[in-house]
């Protein structure tokens, strides 16, 4: 299909248009070519993360977790067209801006995304800017990268990068905001599944500044 609407976000893979759908609006997200790909790899690549994006966002409402509702699916063209929520903010904005606020958001955060685990789908691109808020409500977003058949291994990734998202851009409220989370997480799944979690994402993180050390070792080397 091709796409007809006024640009309103250009993301890091995508561009996201308004467009008219039957008497209201809707928003077309359309995975546009990265010049650094081979041809063939990146058609495969957006195909794949299309039909990824639909069938985890179906899975995640299926699971009570708030998405934008899907309303066309088309990878030849590689767009989604789903509900526009308008007048919407990141997770990351309210976090700058209204403290108390976010520790809320961010504890109903880990139980939808105990709810999503539970479903057996890890996001795959969890941080503050993929959660939208308005008003009260709480929208998880930009599902391409998520695992439908989810282990431990990709559950814990989940945190470690919305771990990382909080620590690289509000460094001064990393520990509350994860506390936060891992409470909402806990509610959901209970304590055992928590101390699983966290577990597994410490050997992550572990082994990444491993891995780091031994990068820096061979420059120094
Ligand atoms: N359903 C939606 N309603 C309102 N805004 C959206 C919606 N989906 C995405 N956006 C906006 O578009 C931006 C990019 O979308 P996203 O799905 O995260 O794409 P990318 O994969 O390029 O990061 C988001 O950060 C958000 O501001
Ligand atoms: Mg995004």
């Amino acid at each position: 299909m091709a796409v007809e609407g006024r640009l309103l976000f250009r993301g890091a893979e995508a561009e996201l248009y308004l467009v008219t759908w039957g008497d209201g609006v809707a928003l077309a997200k359309v995975r546009v070519e990265k010049p650094y790909r081979h041809p063939a790899i990146d058609k495969r690549l957006r195909w794949r993360r299309t039909a990824t994006e639909a069938r985890a966002i179906r899975g995640a409402l299926e699971a009570g977790v708030p998405a934008p509702a899907v309303y066309l699916v088309d990878p030849p063209s590689y767009t989604i067209v789903m509900e526009y929520v308008e007048g919407a903010c990141k997770l990351a904005d309210i976090v700058e801006r209204e403290f108390e606020k976010a520790k809320e958001l961010t504890a109903r955060l880990g139980r939808y995304v105990a709810r999503l685990h539970k479903a057996g789908i890890a996001h795959g691109d969890l941080t503050t800017s993929n959660v939208l808020v308005r008003g009260d409500e709480l929208f998880l977003i930009d599902f391409g990268l998520a695992d439908l058949r989810a282990g431990l291994r990709e559950k814990a990734v989940d945190l470690h990068l919305f771990l990382r998202s909080l620590e690289s851009t509000h460094p001064h409220v990393v520990e509350v905001m994860m506390e936060s989370f891992l409470e909402g997480y806990r509610e959901a799944a209970g304590q055992e599944a928590v101390r699983e979690l966290v577990a597994a994402m410490r050997e992550i993180r572990l082994m990444g500044r491993y891995r780091e050390e031994r990068r820096t070792a061979w420059r120094s080397a």
